[in-house]
């Protein structure tokens, strides 16, 4: 064959959208395995209900259905009672990929890259030709209902059907149903089942109702009447800045000088800041516009920050789901026998992004999973609230349990009917793909979960510890009990005394010292606080 040259090669040159991308490499939205995909489905859907409530104060309450329409072929509608989306927003939101009210803002939501939801309504058209249904209520009484598409050359939304309800529903909400293809709805640590339970352990304050396709009905009830408290948009702390970050920022900045998009865009930057700034740089000009801002003046710039010293970032806008609350939820949903709940302090990662820890860990109950010869462990990762099911073995959580010795505090996670509950919140969480299913392996966030783990498991191992000996001292004490009968007929034959006297006699006092044990052990060690 004649060699090619660069012009007959470069015909064939073409451009295509993000849509386009993303139809071709599904799996990185979740979408590869049926049961995964399902799953994936479901977890858009409520995660965007969950942040629209909450964003909007309203108490979460969801409905999800799921029915067989044909082989690996499901529709699933997902009800919530959120604030909706206005009908001339609802194109882009539910079917224009990187679009929303989200990714732009510096704010801890569980959606944060507006990508999540046009994916369900790309992946429903893929696999079955079909458009989702949606029907949106903004204002009481108000209802409008159309089918979406997406045309994935352009990445532009198609709606169609538009119609207005008059004396529609009486409270605000979204309701949107879809048909997908190629997904599986099955009972397993993986299926929506257990995302839901999941989601309910980490969110006590949401009802979710779920009915799947055998027609069964399934209701996680809200633990906490609270809202949770709305998240607040905050600004970046400069030492949590790439230099490509940076660049996107003054892209995006209306100043019309570096030092003015500083100012304004960061936290942390003071008049004093820039002027210790400016006498560190050698070519970048303050006064020179964001927008022209080159990839070697941000460098210099974040040169520069590496060198300030700064306040730490302010940890008050993350805000994680409290000791409190997910104790209410781990007895709602695991009732387990012992539970030890650790809330670690702020932490930083890459310098400038706060984050914080929570975990837990749980005994009994429903706590762990049950197997043919018994128990083993499970763990439960969460990301700002929202569970992890997938990827575990690239995530920072499981990093983290795998390095710790269970066995050093009395733990055995391949037998005993135990549950490590994590979760970490960030105004930023660096998940590690696009698909959000596992939080990358930063240094400092598996040193803190690891800290957060070990404490939780000393709790657990004095609990354990506790129980054993109380065991050892009951069969102490059955055993003595044994020989009553006997000595008291010895001693009554020896002293004349009745045979029942001593032998009652000699049962209390047995019986006043292993109660005495037993006090004293109750007195020891923080355990038994957390004991239910
Ligand atoms: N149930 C809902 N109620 C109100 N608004 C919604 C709802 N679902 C989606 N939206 C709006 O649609 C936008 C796009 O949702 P989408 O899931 O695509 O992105 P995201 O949630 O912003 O980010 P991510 O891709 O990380 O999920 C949201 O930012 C939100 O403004
Ligand atoms: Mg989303």
């Amino acid at each position: 064959m004649a060699d090619r040259t660069a012009d007959e090669i470069f015909k064939e040159f073409k451009e295509h959208s993000i849509a386009e991308f993303f139809k071709k490499n599904r799996q990185m939205l979740g979408y590869a395995g049926k049961v995964h995909s399902l799953v994936t489905i479901v977890h858009e859907y409520v995660t965007n209900s969950l942040d629209a409530c909450e964003e909007a104060g309203i108490l979460p309450d969801i409905t999800i259905s799921i029915k067989g329409i044909g082989e690996d072929k499901y529709k699933v509608t997902v009800e919530d009672n959120g604030p909706g989306i206005p009908k001339n927003f609802v194109g882009k939101a539910l079917a224009q990929i990187l679009s929303g009210t989200k990714f732009h803002r510096y704010m801890q939501q569980r959606g944060q890259q507006g990508i999540g939801a046009a994916g369900c309504t790309l992946y429903s058209q893929i696999t079955t030709g079909k458009q989702v249904s949606v029907r949106s209520t903004v204002s009481k009484g108000k209802s409008y209902s159309c089918s979406i598409g997406i045309e994935t050359m352009r990445n532009k939304p198609i709606v169609s059907n538009m119609q207005d309800i008059e004396n529609g529903s009486d409270h605000t909400g979204l309701y949107i149903e879809g048909e997908f293809a190629d997904v599986k709805y099955e009972n397993s640590d993986h299926g929506v089942y257990e995302y839901l339970k999941r989601t309910a352990l980490s969110n006590p304050h949401v009802q979710i109702k779920l009915i799947d396709p055998e027609g069964k009905e399934f209701t996680f009830m809200r633990a906490v009447n609270s809202v949770p408290e709305r998240p607040i948009p905050t600004k970046p702390h400069p030492l949590g800045l790439t230099v490509n970050d940076l660049l996107e920022f003054a892209q995006r900045s209306s100043s019309r000088k570096v030092s003015s998009f500083l100012l304004d865009t960061f936290a942390r930057v003071t008049p004093n800041k820039i002027n210790e700034i400016k006498g560190m740089l050698t070519q970048l000009d303050m006064e020179k516009e964001p927008q022209k801002l080159t990839w070697q003046d941000a460098e210099e710039l974040i040169k520069a920050f590496s060198r300030v010293k700064w306040l730490a970032p302010d940890a008050s806008y993350i805000k994680p789901i409290g000791a409190e609350q997910i104790r209410i939820a781990l007895k709602n949903i695991l009732n387990p026998e012992f539970m030890n709940v650790i809330e670690r302090r702020p932490a930083v990662f890459r310098g400038g992004i706060p984050f914080i820890v929570e975990a837990a860990v749980a005994f009994g109950g429903t706590s762990g999973k049950k197997t043919e010869e018994g128990y083993e462990g499970s763990i439960l990762r969460f990301a700002n609230r929202v569970p992890l099911l997938f990827d575990s073995g690239n995530c920072a959580i499981t990093e983290a349990v795998k390095s710790i010795e269970w066995k050093r505090y009395g733990i055995d996670l391949d037998m005993q009917p135990v549950s490590v509950f994590v979760n970490v919140s960030s105004v930023y969480i660096p998940y590690s793909g696009v698909g959000k299913e596992a939080i990358a392996q930063e240094d400092e966030i598996i040193g803190e979960i690891k800290l957060a783990l070990m404490e939780a498991a000393r709790g657990l191992q004095r609990y354990i510890s506790g129980k054993e000996h109380m065991h050892e001292e009951a069969s102490k004490y059955n055993a003595v009990m044994r020989y009553t009968k006997q000595l008291a007929s010895d001693l009554s034959s020896m002293s004349g005394i009745d045979h029942a006297i001593i032998e009652k006699k000699l049962e209390t006092l047995i019986a006043k010292h292993y109660q005495r044990v037993a006090k004293k052990e109750e007195g020891s060690g923080d355990a038994k606080q957390e004991q239910r």
